[in-house]
């Protein structure tokens, strides 16, 4: 009895994987390309920004203030374990600020 039920369940886990398979070659992901301004430091955010997401999640956050920016980039470091260098960080805000800034210091 305990068997069959077992091998029935295997059966259903077994056709499952199938259907999912089959489901995946089916999706396209969509390539979406977001524009980034050209300046100074630009090469420390391209090495250091662009490995884990896209540059959308900057450009999606509106105009930020330095300090904003500055906790933006601490909190990719602190949380989010990115390997940048203190001097990269600080090349990095500087860039932020000019270019997706807001004119204010805090
Ligand atoms: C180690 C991987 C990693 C690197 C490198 C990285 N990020 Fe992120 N970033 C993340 C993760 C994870 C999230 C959160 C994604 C989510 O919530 O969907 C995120 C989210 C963001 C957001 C969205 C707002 C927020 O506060 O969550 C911004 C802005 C951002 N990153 C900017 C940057 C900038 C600028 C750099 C370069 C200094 C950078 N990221 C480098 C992992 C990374």
């Amino acid at each position: 009895m305990y068997k069959s039920i077992l091998l029935a369940m295997l059966g259903a886990v077994a056709l499952n994987a199938a259907d999912v398979r089959e489901i995946r070659e089916d999706i396209e992901i969509p390539y979406i390309s977001y524009d980034i301004k050209m300046g100074e430091h630009f090469d420390a955010v391209q090495t250091n920004c662009l490995t884990c997401h896209s540059f959308g999640y900057v450009t999606n956050q509106g105009p930020q203030s330095k300090e904003q920016w500055r906790k933006k980039v601490e909190k990719m470091v602190v949380h989010f374990k990115a390997p940048i260098t203190d001097a990269d960080s600080a090349d990095i805000t500087e860039y932020l600020f000019k270019h997706y800034g807001n004119g204010q210091e805090k």
